[in-house]
């Protein structure tokens, strides 16, 4: 075992992209995982049997890491995932994390059991929806444009919003949206992290995001995208949010398919979309939208052992 280094970016992305539905290209990463630490064993012909990774994301608690563990399937069933996984865990131990989180497919039992075996326990589950662009229902704009149009309302570019200092206005929306999802992060992103997120980061790509302002400029609702990789004609929307006095009167709908037409002229084939099992709203607007859902993706968690809540003194 050795620590990843930069040139194991491309045999490592193969093995993520194997279960993925937004695959990472080799260039891309490091960047866009940004590992806390990455770990390789090595089969003795010198290719790559499994690696893993342990990252902090924007909005994780400060206690909280995420690891990710990959075997090639020739190498399976010989122990480097467990030996893979037990590095991180002690990793994760002495650098102060309390908890590991995973994300792991529902289409791969095998994995799952893998884990429960590993006292991970399940606590999210997530719907993986994918949309063919040709396949939505285009006609529906016709009747959000008139509905925006008849209440005053503009559609702007996200890009307009970009700022040094994202504005007050910005900011409280993404606020609402990110404490109202039936998961609200640990810790609220702060505004950097939101301009990471919507603007600056690796696969930001604001020039398709859209922005519903009302007559007054009062922001409405906003819908985001982020490109999965530089080639690749393959989009993944990370948030719709509608302001939360606005929500339950078509904004959701209006302002997804307003970026979904964005991606259209901009060439993009295929969505995909990552929603909460319990956002029901959010479930609908896509549903009506065309998307299809694919095998969910489960949370699974695991207290760290040293600080797994201790017996109370003997009495
Ligand atoms: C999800 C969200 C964007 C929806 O916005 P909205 O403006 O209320 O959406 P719309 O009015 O366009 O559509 C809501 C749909 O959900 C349906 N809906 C609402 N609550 C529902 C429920 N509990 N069960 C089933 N359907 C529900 C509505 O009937 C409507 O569907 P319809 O048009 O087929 O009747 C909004 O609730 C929000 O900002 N939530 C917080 C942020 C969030 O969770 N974003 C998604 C994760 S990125």
């Amino acid at each position: 075992m050795r620590p990843a280094a930069p040139p194991d970016a491309r045999p490592m992305a193969a093995l993520f992209n194997r279960d993925r539905n937004n695959p990472l290209s080799a260039e891309e990463f490091f960047a866009v995982r940004h590992p806390v630490a990455s770990w390789i064993i090595e089969a003795p012909d010198g290719q790559i049997a499994g690696w893993a990774d342990l990252r902090a994301p924007t909005g994780s608690a400060p206690e909280d890491l995420w690891v990710h563990v990959a075997v090639d399937d020739a190498h399976s069933r010989h122990g480097v995932g467990s030996r893979l996984l037990e590095t991180a865990e002690q990793h994760a131990s002495a650098i102060g994390a309390w908890r590991l989180l995973a994300g792991v497919g529902e289409e791969r039992p095998d994995a799952v059991a893998w884990a429960l075996h590993r006292q991970y326990h399940i606590t999210q589950r997530y719907c993986e929806s994918v949309l063919d662009v040709s396949a939505t229902p285009w006609a529906l704009w016709d009747v959000v444009a008139s509905s925006l149009a008849g209440r005053g309302a503009q559609v702007l570019s996200l890009a307009h919003f970009d700022e040094p200092e994202l504005s007050d206005r910005l900011l409280s929306l993404l606020r609402e949206a990110e404490a109202d999802m039936p998961d609200p992060p640990a810790r609220p992103a702060s505004a950097e992290e939101w301009r990471a997120r919507l603007f600056e980061g690796p696969r930001a790509w604001p020039e398709t995001g859209v922005v519903i302002t009302g007559p007054d400029g009062h922001l409405w609702a906003i819908s985001a995208h982020n490109r999965l990789g530089e080639r690749a004609r393959q989009v993944e929307v990370i948030l719709t949010a509608v302001a939360r006095s606005r929500r339950g009167q078509g904004l959701g709908l209006a302002v997804k398919l307003a970026g979904l037409r964005k991606l259209r002229h901009a060439g993009i084939a295929r969505v995909t979309t990552s929603t909460h099992v319990a956002n029901h709203a959010m479930r609908a607007v896509n549903r009506r939208l065309g998307f299809r859902d694919l095998p969910a993706s489960l949370i699974l968690e695991k207290d760290l052992a040293a600080h797994e809540p201790k017996a109370g003194p003997p009495h």
